[in-house]
């Protein structure tokens, strides 16, 4: 079993919020766009309808949104967080970072501010770096976010695609303790041999935006379904294996497993590879979709505010994205 070197101190989550938008978009809205319907949708994928954006708005509005709430939670000023880290691939701009106009915003102004690329992995590889610099005694409390509108880069006419995503926001303040509570593992993994599986490659200079791109629809997100299907269920069970592992626990000890809310067919084969009752697996795909990198988040904080989630509680959570990308942890509350 592989050993973590000594640290100087660990670090826990001390309050979190999130943010989705008031628009709704339901299956049956789905019918009327592509040849689909709320049988299918429901059946392949357990969503029922998922929260859209309108044009104009964005993604750093949510982001500032669901800091505020996190940092209420906590009873944490703005001026006293070190880092803003955020887990997004559909920021505003291509540069700065989102988080930087969070910063700004937020008037978080003794923060760095750095943003993630790490698909739906985004929170996960996020709270790695926080933990990971809270324990070098580098940052004492930290913004770790998750935040995604990928109904910006959706090809509204692939329906293999366009009934899966949803938008909104999540943000957790990560703070350092001296106790060993809070995080007790936190692991991230890639292989770029998959890359193929999921991308959206138009507009980055390895593919400019013409007019023959955008007419292709290269500006779009682009998956093999099936495929990913595949990885993403092993993945989830090995990299929650290893979260499990590193925290020095038993899967009996684990109280909730709140997975990736991409598809409930992958959280439920998850759950039984697990041997994971379906009552301790926290789902909320139904009303969101798979909001990638604030998919974990927003569960996460969903299932502490229903009351669900109760303190002293332990949290398995576990998540794969394009990339491949992936990540767990082992969290108590
Ligand atoms: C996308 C996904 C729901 C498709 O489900 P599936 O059971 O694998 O379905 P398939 O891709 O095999 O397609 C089966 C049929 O349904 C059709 N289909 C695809 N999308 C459809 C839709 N929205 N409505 C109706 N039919 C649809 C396909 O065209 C195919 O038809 P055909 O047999 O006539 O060719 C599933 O593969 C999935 O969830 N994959 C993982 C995606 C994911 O998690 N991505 C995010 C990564 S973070």
């Amino acid at each position: 079993m592989e050993r973590l070197p000594t640290r100087t101190c660990h670090s826990r989550i001390t309050g979190m919020g999130s943010a989705v938008p008031e628009q709704v978009l339901t299956n049956h809205d789905l019918e009327l766009l592509v040849d689909t319907s709320d049988e299918w949708i429901t059946g392949r994928t357990g969503i029922k309808e998922r929260r859209m954006c309108k044009k104009g708005e964005r993604l750093s509005d949510y982001c500032v949104k669901a800091c505020r709430r996190a940092l209420e939670d906590a009873q944490v000023e703005a001026g006293e967080i070190d880092a803003i880290l955020i887990g997004t691939i559909s920021g505003d701009y291509r540069f700065p970072a989102t988080s930087i106009f969070v910063q700004s915003e937020l008037r978080a102004m003794n923060a760095f501010a750095l943003d993630i690329s790490a698909t739906c992995s985004g929170w996960l590889y996020a709270l790695f770096h926080a933990d990971a610099l809270i324990a070098a005694g580098r940052v004492r409390k930290a913004l770790v976010v998750g935040a995604e509108m990928l109904t910006s880069i959706t090809d509204w006419s692939d329906r293999s695609t366009c009934v899966l995503f949803g938008d909104a926001a999540a943000a957790a303040v990560v703070e350092a303790s001296d106790g060993h509570e809070g995080v007790l593992s936190v692991h991230i993994g890639s292989n770029g041999d998959l890359a193929h599986l999921l991308y959206c490659k138009g507009g980055g200079n390895g593919k400019y935006l013409t007019e023959e791109s955008i007419r292709k629809g290269e500006h779009y997100l682009r998956m093999s379904g099936n495929d990913v299907f595949k990885h993403a269920v092993r993945t989830m069970y090995r990299a929650s294996v290893k979260a499990i592992e590193l925290a020095h626990m038993e899967i009996d000890e684990i109280d909730w497993l709140i997975p990736h809310q991409a598809n409930i067919r992958i959280m439920e084969a998850t759950a039984e590879r697990l041997r994971i009752p379906r009552e301790r697996v926290f789902i909320n795909i139904d009303k969101y979709g798979n909001t990638s990198a604030a998919s974990v988040p927003l569960a996460i904080d969903e299932a502490r505010r229903t009351g669900k989630l109760k303190p002293g509680q332990t949290v398995l959570t576990v998540v794969f994205g394009g990339g491949f990308t992936w990540g767990s942890a082992v969290i108590r509350f």
